[in-house]
Order: structure tokens, then C-alpha cells, then sequence
């Protein structure tokens, strides 16, 4: 383990939580700087929630295991079935992983937890290795050129892998486990740490702004495992006819569902309003039960430009979603209506309305057009998981990263069809093209303790009941004064206009497949109870939140389509010596401190793994570990760190609990820190590059456990 030298902070001071200035200019547009865009009185109904649940006599979800039966099989052995498809070049043997255990979350999580840390290293604990699996630049599309830092080009950049990994998925290409596609959302880029010489936007040519664009969004990367072990690595040679990347400046996507074709999505390229070039700040994600993968258009509002000049009638909605109409170009701009005019709202106002939605990529069909699903609203997705619930609807869980924004869910109308036939698969595709859209609104049991400490209140538990209100059901709006492809379009104001529950900035919103049980990471909110911004509660009960915390879901009969459910707080994040902080009860000597938590994730054996995103407690960000049930709920322990200045996002953890990805985000993302004088210098030992690592257990068993 190195301790490389590194810079100090030059001109910024750290900022909501430890987060670098430079990681709020460029991840977010400096989103925090802005007001709280979500200025709805949006009346609190919350001890009405919890009455009217408690008359209808809503029995609290029992055991849920049989709702994912059918589930981890349910693609297994696509590959007789595969082979009977026509004109398909490629021919997954299959496309989910050999199940794991049948564990229900209440697995002994063994490894010894490592101990905070600022080093610019990646630190697994003892018994373990880790490997980069690829990074920024590395080739991805056959025939890309190697990766030349002073002379990037477009063209190159989007045959390679692109900047700042963040969600990570890995889908089997065999039944043994030795082959897969790994695939990976690009959410920002850092214009400072990519080019040599950096000194302004300005200072740009056109051609760098476009290998930015290059940089962003998604990549699919065929993957071999290392025998015998748990390490993946890139397929080098040879055929690879998965390999792809999309990216925000020439992919384009199709718009699904109702908003698709309608007037807010209409532009002079699209008039039809169905197909949109590029995506944008795509976060995190999931593998949906069919194979494909979701990614979340997360910030995707500080790429527009000329907010100031677009119609007064649209302002509104602007504002709404954080994107400026006083500037033409707002601070920290990327000032890309440079490179591509669609940028500017003065120009085409709709551009921003085609942005903002989860994608849907099928990686095992490199020439499907990547899909954009209206039905599934549009916010700062973070994120999209699905549950098969016991009906056979499939249901997606969501949250809108943004402070005092809402949890929302998605139910199709169609059911998830089993077996191995393309004739499954094709129908399993349209599965989130229509459905209904809910969003969260929480009771609480204890309102009147909630003081902003974070006080545990004295029936136990910070807890409530809850019901997920509908918003629009295929083409019928239930939001009054807005039609379907309004609310859909412009969901946040429908949340508002219900009485959703303002949140702690949700993001990863995951349903076990093991329990049901779903799990929100809230990852902080420095306004929460400030000035007049809205007073803590029972689900966000700390004035000022600056470690976040973990909300766990149950829904009433462990049924993930039901319209009401349970809540409680089973991590309050923080220093465990701080008594503001809570972790299921368990023994605080024996946890680890964890601060911001951002991605969530599950084992095979059902335990929770957490990620971090900005560590307020002065450690690098890094990947924990607990039981969800039983006497270890609670006992959360670090598992990694990731080097000096990055986040940490995926994880995943393969389905036969032998490997486990992380992507490490912007390292070296301090303010003042360029390419020559760097303040990490991971992986290579020159200058920071976004990775992916995998780890493993050197004797070849099970992560974690
Ligand atoms: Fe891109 Fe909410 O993290
Ligand atoms: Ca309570
Ligand atoms: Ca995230």
C-alpha cells in the first residue's frame, strides 16, 4: 500500500461533505450553489397517511420469498432458443448469472473491515486482490486507437472507453460463468483533469468539446473471467461483436410511451418528437430480470444554454428542474451549443424536455437503437431497479437526486413473460413502454419527538406508514390540470401538486430480490430544516443532514404492486460515536463510520452493500457491507476504499458471489489539480483516470462472506 504524495485543496475548501468544489462544479453544475428548486408548498399529509393505512387495516408484509420465484433462472439457458433466432449476429448462451445462494440477507458478513483512510491507493482487506478491469481511454470498439492524451480526437474517443465510470453491470454471456459483457455509464466529464493545458471552456477547441460529448454515456464491454479466480479482464483480441458505446454526441435513442411524439418533446430536427441524439449525465442504473440494462439521466440540466432567452411560458418548468433563465450561460457552463446548437434553449426550448429519462440498452444486441421510456417520468433519475412482483407486473423503483425531491415507482401493465424464448425476450423489451407511475408520500409514528437531532424517538425506530400515490396510468393522468404526457414530462410538478414526501436527495432506490424489501439511499442535505426550507421528519429527522441515511420499504403483503406500505430508517449515517447516528440497533463499538451513502447493491446471499459519495468525515469514499435481517442487521463494516478524491459507484456483485466491480469516479477530483500536476495519480502512476476494479477473495470463495 502507497501513500503517494499528493496536493492539498489550492483554491476550494470542501463542500457538502467532503465533496470538492471541482466535483460540484462539474458533477452537478454546482446544483447546491442554486436555489432548492423544489419551492412547492406541497402540503405535509403525513399523520393522514398513517391514519388512513392504519383503518384500512393494511397487514405488514410477511415473508416475500415467493415473489422472485422464477426470477434468477428465468433467462438461464436462453442459449437453445438463442440459436433458433433469426439474423441475430451474436448468441448469448445466457443472460443472467448461475444463481448464488438462496440466502435471505442475513449472511455472516466475515472479512475484517479496513479502517478509514485519505490514501491515494484502493484498499481491500487482507485475504483479497483487486484488478483494473479497464479505464478511460482503453479501447472498446474494434479498430479504436490507443489512447493518446495530447492529441484526443472525437472519432477516438468515441471508440474508447469514456470518461468517469459510474454504474456498473455485469451480464453473463455463457452458463459457466467465464464470459460476460460489462456495462458502464460514463456520467460527466472533467475538462480540467482531460486535457493537457487546460485553462478555461473557452479555451477549448470545438473538437475537445466534442470528445467531451464522446466521453459521456455508456459502454459495453465484452469481459473474460481469469481462470480459476474472480478476476475479469477485458477481452484484447480476436471478434468481439458486442462491444459499443453510446454517447451524448451522435447515439440516438428512441423515445417510448406517452410523452413520445407529443408537442413538449417536438423539435425542428425531431419534428415527430421520437428520436433524440444523445444521453446525459448517466448515473446509475440496474439489470432488468430480461437482460437489458437501465441508466439514470441524472443532471442532465446544466448542458443547456440560453435558458434566459426561451419562452417566459417555459421558465417555469426550467426552473423547476434546475436549469437557469437568468444566464445565458449559467456558472460552470460547458458551453456546448458550441459544438452542437441543440444546447440552446434560446434556439430549440424543447431540447431539454429529451433529456432526463431512463434508458433502456439491450447489451446483447449491439444494433438496437438504446431507448428512452416517457412512461417512467422524467426527473434527475438517479437510477432504475426492477422487481418481478408476485403478479408477474414488473416494477421499477426511482429516485429524483435532488434535494427535497421525491421517490417515485413505476408498475407495468404487462407481465413479465418466463422461459427461453426470443419470443419472450422480444415481448420482456416492452415491458416499460407503459404502466403507472406513483410517487412516495411517508407518515410518521413519532412526529412530535422529531427535534432535527436525530434522536431516536422513544417507540424505537424512526418509522411510518406510507402509500405511493398514482400520478398517470398509461394515457390517463390522475394529477389534476395536467394531461399524461404533462405529468410524465414534467413529473416533478405533479409530485408537487400531490403531496409527495420531500426527501433527502434519493438516490439508488434497490428491491432485494431476496426479501422485496426495498432500500433508498439518502445521501444528505445540507438545507434540510435551514432557513425556510422544509423542517425535519421522521424519514429525514436531522436539521442540516450532512451523512445521509438508509430507508428501507416494505410493501403491505409483500406485494411490490401494492399501493401502501411500511417504512423505517435502519441506518442513520455518521460517526457511530456521534449519537446522532443509528445502525439497526447493533453494538456502534463494532460499526464502521460511513458517510453519504449513494449506490446500493445485494450479494447472493441477499446482504446490503452500500457505496459512498463524498465521506463528510474526512475518509476517502468507500464500499460497505451489512446483514439486512437477523441478530447482524446493523453490524455494517467497510469493505474498500477507493484512491484519493474519487466516489465510489457501481458496485456489482456477480450471481455466484466470486467478484465483485466497483468504478472509481473522478480520482483526484480536487480543486487546482491538472494533468500535470495531479492530485492522484491512479491506476498508472502518471496522472488520474476513472477506472473499473474488480475484487475477489484470494482463496476463491464467496466476497464478503
Ligand atoms: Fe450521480 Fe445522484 O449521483
Ligand atoms: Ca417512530
Ligand atoms: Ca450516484
Amino acid at each position: 500500500m502507497s501513500d503517494r504524495p499528493r496536493l492539498l485543496p489550492l483554491l476550494g475548501t470542501p463542500r457538502h461533505g467532503s465533496r470538492d468544489a471541482m466535483t460540484c462544479l462539474y458533477r452537478c453544475g454546482n446544483a447546491c450553489d442554486h436555489p432548492v428548486p423544489n419551492t412547492s408548498d406541497n402540503t405535509y399529509f403525513g399523520d393522514l397517511v398513517n391514519a388512513e393505512v392504519s383503518r384500512r387495516g393494511v397487514v405488514r408484509a410477511g415473508a416475500v420469498g415467493a415473489m422472485v420465484l422464477g426470477f434468477g433462472g428465468a433467462l438461464a439457458g436462453t442459449g437453445a432458443a438463442a440459436s433458433a433466432a433469426p439474423n441475430s449476429p451474436v448468441l448469448p448462451e445466457a443472460t443472467t448469472f448461475p444463481a448464488g445462494g438462496k440466502g435471505v440477507g442475513n449472511g455472516a458478513l466475515t472479512f475484517k473491515p479496513i479502517p478509514p483512510n485519505t490514501l491515494d491507493t484502493f484498499v481491500v482487506p487482507n485475504g483479497y486482490d483487486h484488478a483494473v478491469v479497464i479505464r478511460w481511454g482503453d479501447p472498446v470498439v474494434p479498430g479504436a486507437p490507443a489512447f493518446n492524451l495530447g492529441k484526443q480526437t472525437a472519432a477516438a474517443q468515441a471508440k474508447q472507453f469514456g470518461y468517469n465510470n459510474d454504474y456498473v453491470g455485469v451480464l453473463p454471456l455463457d452458463k459457466g460463468g467465464k464470459r460476460a459483457l460489462l456495462v458502464v455509464n460514463h456520467e460527466y466529464t472533467n475538462e480540467d483533469l482531460m486535457f493537457p493545458g487546460f485553462t478555461s471552456q473557452d479555451a477549448l477547441s470545438v473538437e475537445q468539446v466534442k470528445v467531451a460529448m464522446a466521453a459521456h454515456g455508456m459502454s459495453v464491454v465484452e469481459i473474460e473471467r481469469v481462470a480459476g479466480t474472480g478476476q475479469w479482464r477485458v477481452v484484447g483480441s480476436g471478434r468481439r461483436p458486442y462491444n459499443r458505446r453510446v454517447d451524448a454526441l451522435s447515439s440516438t435513442f428512441e423515445l417510448t410511451g406517452p410523452a413520445a411524439g407529443s408537442s413538449f418533446v417536438k423539435t425542428a430536427a425531431d419534428p415527430k418528437g421520437r428520436t433524440v441524439i444523445g444521453t446525459l449525465n448517466n448515473c446509475a442504473g440496474g439489470v432488468t430480470p430480461w437482460g437489458t440494462v437501465l441508466s439514470g439521466e441524472e443532471n442532465f440540466n446544466q448542458y443547456f444554454v440560453g435558458g434566459d432567452a426561451a419562452p417566459e411560458a417555459d421558465k417555469p418548468r426550467l426552473t423547476r428542474y434546475g436549469i437557469s433563465t437568468t444566464a445565458r450561460y449559467p456558472s460552470g457552463s460547458r458551453k456546448w451549443d458550441r459544438a452542437a446548437d441543440r444546447f440552446d434553449l434560446g434556439k430549440h426550448p424543447n431540447e431539454a424536455n429529451r433529456h432526463g429519462w431512463i434508458v433502456e440498452i439491450d447489451p446483447y444486441d449491439p444494433d438496437s437503437r438504446p431507448r428512452k421510456h416517457t412512461a417512467l417520468g422524467r426527473f434527475k433519475h438517479e437510477g432504475a431497479n426492477v422487481i418481478v412482483a408476485r403478479s408477474g407486473h414488473v416494477v421499477a423503483y426511482m429516485g429524483d437526486d435532488e434535494r427535497f425531491d421525491y421517490l417515485y415507482k413505476f408498475v407495468s401493465d404487462k407481465k413479465f413473460m418466463k422461459g427461453d424464448s426470443w419470443v419472450a425476450r422480444k415481448h420482456n423489451l416492452t415491458l416499460l413502454e407503459s404502466g403507472t407511475l406513483y410517487v412516495a408520500q411517508l407518515g410518521q409514528t413519532s412526529a412530535d419527538e422529531i427535534d432535527g437531532s436525530g434522536k431516536l424517538p422513544s417507540d424505537g425506530a424512526f418509522d411510518g406508514k406510507g402509500r405511493w400515490i398514482k400520478l398517470v396510468s398509461g394515457n390517463r393522468s390522475y394529477v389534476d390540470g395536467m394531461t399524461a404526457a404533462e405529468v410524465l414530462t414534467f413529473t416533478r410538478f405533479a409530485g408537487d401538486k400531490v403531496g409527495a414526501t420531500k426527501m433527502d436527495r434519493p438516490e439508488d432506490v434497490e428491491p432485494s430480490l431476496h426479501t422485496g424489501k426495498v432500500y433508498v439511499a439518502l445521501t444528505n442535505n445540507s438545507n434540510r430544516g435551514v432557513g425556510s426550507n422544509p423542517k425535519p421528519d421522521e424519514a429525514n429527522p436531522r436539521t442540516a443532514n450532512r451523512h445521509g441515511q438508509i430507508l428501507e420499504l416494505v410493501e403491505d403483503r409483500g406485494d411490490n404492486t401494492a399501493e401502501t406500505f411500511a417504512w423505517s430508517l435502519p441506518i442513520v449515517c455518521g460517526d457511530p460515536a456521534d449519537p446522532a447516528t443509528y445502525f439497526a440497533g447493533y453494538d456502534k463499538t463494532k460499526v464502521s463510520p460511513i458517510s453519504c451513502p449513494d449506490n446500493v447493491a445485494f450479494d447472493a446471499t441477499g446482504n446490503l452493500w452500500i457505496s459512498t459519495d463524498g465521506n463528510a468525515l474526512g475518509s476517502n469514499d468507500g464500499l460497505f457491507a451489512t446483514a439486512t435481517e437477523g441478530p447482524e442487521r446493523g453490524h455494517l463494516k467497510q469493505f474498500l476504499t477507493v484512491p484519493y478524491g474519487a466516489e465510489t459507484c457501481g458496485p456489482f456483485i456477480t450471481g455466484d458471489n466470486r467478484s465483485l466491480f466497483v468504478a472509481v469516479q473522478h480520482p483526484g477530483e480536487i480543486t487546482g489539480a491538472t494533468v500535470e500536476n495531479p492530485a492522484s495519480t491512479w491506476p498508472d502512476g502518471d496522472y488520474a483516470k476513472p477506472g473499473v476494479v474488480v475484487t475477489w477473495r484470494l482463496d476463491g470463495g464467496p466476497v464478503g462472506s
